[in-house]
């Protein structure tokens, strides 16, 4: 309502200069808009998945967390990295900080982060006969008499909610005494039991596992899990784990239900994963091995994320096509081709490394589109799932570039081809959308990637409307965001987005897909500037970007329409974008307008070859707010998009379109 009236109020104001007008040729189509171009690009960075959309509670579940850097030596306190060849040559390894190969602070403030004790006891990490070989830490705790406790504070708080009911699995060994039981819960930060179970008749002497559920009677943010062992001895435990019982769509090992629900408003038509960076490592064999993330939890290693912590892969390969299954997204799985980040170690591998790497590759589609008598096939039915999940792009490589990128895309796209033609092959530009070169075949879409500032997002909207059409494939916008002086992502940097993106769907017969990167962050840990939906252990919100993307989403038309435009007179021309489509079956104009300036702007509309019934129902969203404002955990909603209803005045009218706004009209026509 406040909004409202504000926008009656700006229709005096506005329009200090000659209005812009916009004239939109109902009958005359565009490029036909690509019902794929909206969709998501996942990383484990910044706690996307661990911490973030994984809905386990607790930190560091199995214990692994300070194991060094897959293929690193530790020297002290740093993880060093082989000193290999760089895959770009001499010149780029010379690159490496001071020429030496990557390396990393490896320094842990306890042998076992995420976990304390309360009480007299004593805790260790030990390795001898684990719960599975590649699972390969467990914690021993030894208590004299029962009453310590174990405690897990979770990712920055374990949070309830009262009513809800928890469940926990845990391995367990008897390693000294008769075992007996073992109360767990979750205590708030008063003191308080928020809830809790007793497990009896631990007393196996071999590993075993255990599972239990309480409620919580009552709401905590910061709350911590806690294990109590009422028995005096030696244990053995590991791969503790807390999940809600209500994740999203209901799944057990599943997804935190708000933070997942989000990613359904945003109706993604694909959803790529793992990476980024993670899927090229830091040194190649850090890299991300999606084999490695199957099976029951405690057959799952986890790997460190380059992106500065260890994950559980609890969200693994699998979970990942469960979630394009849910959202009705189309799977985009990255493969390594045998080159780790050019940033890092840069290392590469060739021979039969890299056959086995292009195997791997390929068992992954297997996984996702074999039938149930093949080998990974199989065990995708094994896992519950019979039939195919719906992969449909394979990414070779992330943001790699050269020689050696080329040569091998040739190879894998060549496999790719004979085994999977159905499947849709991309090619990376690294960072400059560096060309294929001339030879290269088998190439469905170019991966372009943008971090910039507003202003070249705002002058870039027209950048794909004189690109050449010649070239033999499509255009992905993998990863774009306004990440540069937009603090920590606010509404200039959603307008200047939302203006490039009515460009790549004005040039959709070009420009295929496009995807926001990074996804998400946890506010306690950020490894990047600026990302697109946010959260804390119990609540999530999205920046001003997240409601760009989700408007152009929900409001993408079937095709273009031909129009011509005159911005507004006070304002340059840059800071102006406007775009009419068809949404053929609900038979209505879908007119998207960016106002990237703070004052009031009013626009002519003008429609022919089509009937605009008078006082027909129309709408209007719009999503405005001061520009250098943003949505935080303590204001998720302070820019939201606002809906309302209206009256179309007939085949000419004027908007009014609020200071710093994208608004979207919906205009019926008969
Ligand atoms: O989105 C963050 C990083 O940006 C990705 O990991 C990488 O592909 C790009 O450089």
């Amino acid at each position: 309502m406040k909004k409202l009236l504000l926008m009656l109020a700006l229709a005096g104001l506005a329009g200090a200069g000659e209005p812009g007008v916009i004239t939109i040729q109902a009958d005359k189509l565009g490029a036909e808009v690509s019902p794929n171009l909206y969709g998501i690009f996942f990383e484990e960075i910044s706690h996307a998945g661990d911490g973030g959309l994984y809905a386990e509670l607790l930190q560091n579940r199995s214990f692994e967390e300070t194991l060094p850097v897959e293929g690193t030596r530790l020297e002290g306190e740093r993880c060093i990295a082989p000193d290999l060849p760089h895959y770009l040559g001499v010149k780029e390894s010379k690159r490496r900080p001071h020429g030496q190969p990557w390396s990393q602070e490896w320094k842990f403030t306890s042998p076992w982060p995420g976990w304390a004790l309360d009480g007299a006891a004593t805790m260790g990490i030990e390795t001898k006969n684990p719960v599975h070989p590649k699972n390969v830490n467990y914690l021993r705790l030894k208590l004299a008499q029962p009453g310590a406790r174990l405690l897990n504070e979770g990712y920055w708080g374990v949070a309830v909610q009262q009513g809800e009911t928890y469940d926990c699995t845990f391995w367990a060994r008897v390693a000294e005494g008769a075992g007996g039981a073992i109360k767990l819960g979750v205590v708030g930060t008063g003191g308080r039991e928020l809830g809790a179970v007793i497990v009896g008749g631990v007393v196996s002497k071999a590993w075993k596992k255990y599972t239990a559920s309480f409620p919580s009677l009552g709401t905590e943010a910061q709350a911590k899990f806690f294990l109590q062992p009422q028995l005096a001895g030696a244990l053995d435990l590991d791969v503790i784990t807390l999940f809600p019982r209500h994740t999203f769509k209901e799944r057990p090992n599943g997804l935190r239900a708000d933070i997942a629900q989000k990613l359904a408003d945003l109706e993604p038509a694909f959803l790529r994963f793992p990476g980024g960076c993670v899927v090229e490592g830091a040194t190649f064999a850090n890299r991300y091995r999606w084999k490695e993330t199957l099976g029951p939890l405690e057959a799952r290693p986890g790997h460190w994320s380059l992106w500065g912590y260890r994950n559980t892969d609890g969200l693994g390969y699998h979970e990942f096509l469960q979630l394009c299954e849910d959202l009705g997204s189309a799977g985009m799985f990255v493969c390594n081709v045998g080159l780790a980040c050019e940033f890092r170690n840069g290392d590469f591998v060739g021979g039969a490394q890299l056959e086995a790497e292009l195997q791997d590759a390929l068992d992954a589609a297997e996984y996702a589109l074999g039938g149930p008598e093949t080998k990974w096939g199989a065990l995708r039915a094994k896992a519950g799932h019979p039939a195919p999940f719906p992969l449909v792009y394979i990414e070779i490589g992330n943001e790699n570039h050269g020689q050696l990128y080329n040569e091998r895309y040739t190879r894998f796209a060549a496999a790719f081809r004979k085994a999977w033609p159905q499947l849709k092959l991309i090619f990376n530009g690294g960072l400059n959308d560096e060309a294929p070169d001339p030879g290269v075949r088998n190439i469905d879409l170019f991966d372009e990637h943008y971090y910039k500032d507003a202003d070249f997002f705002f002058e870039n909207q027209h950048r794909y409307d004189h690109a050449s059409r010649q070239r033999g494939y499509d255009i992905y916008v993998g990863e774009f965001a306004c990440n540069k002086n937009v603090g920590r992502g606010n509404l200039r940097a959603a307008l200047s987005e939302a203006a490039f993106m009515l460009g790549l769907e004005r040039n959709s017969d070009l420009v295929k897909l496009c995807s926001y990167a990074p996804l998400f962050f946890n506010v306690n840990k950020l490894n990047w500037p600026v990302n697109m939906i946010g959260y804390n252990s119990a609540t999530s919100f999205g920046r001003s970007s997240y409601y760009a993307q989700q408007l152009l989403a929900q409001n993408r038309p079937d095709v273009n329409l031909a129009h011509t435009l005159v911005t507004p007179g006070d304002m340059p021309a840059k800071y102006f974008a406007a775009l009419p489509g068809l949404d053929r079956k609900a038979k209505e104009i879908v007119l998207r307008l960016v106002n990237g300036v703070e004052q009031p702007q009013q626009v002519k509309v003008c429609i022919t070859g089509a009937k605009v019934p008078v006082q027909g129902a129309g709408r209007i969203i719009t999503l405005a707010g001061k520009l250098t404002e943003e949505n935080d955990e303590k204001n998720p909603k302070r820019i939201e998009p606002l809906c309302r209803g209206w009256q179309v005045p007939g085949q000419e009218f004027t908007l009014c379109l609020e200071p710093a706004s994208l608004t979207v009209v919906g205009i019926p026509i008969e």
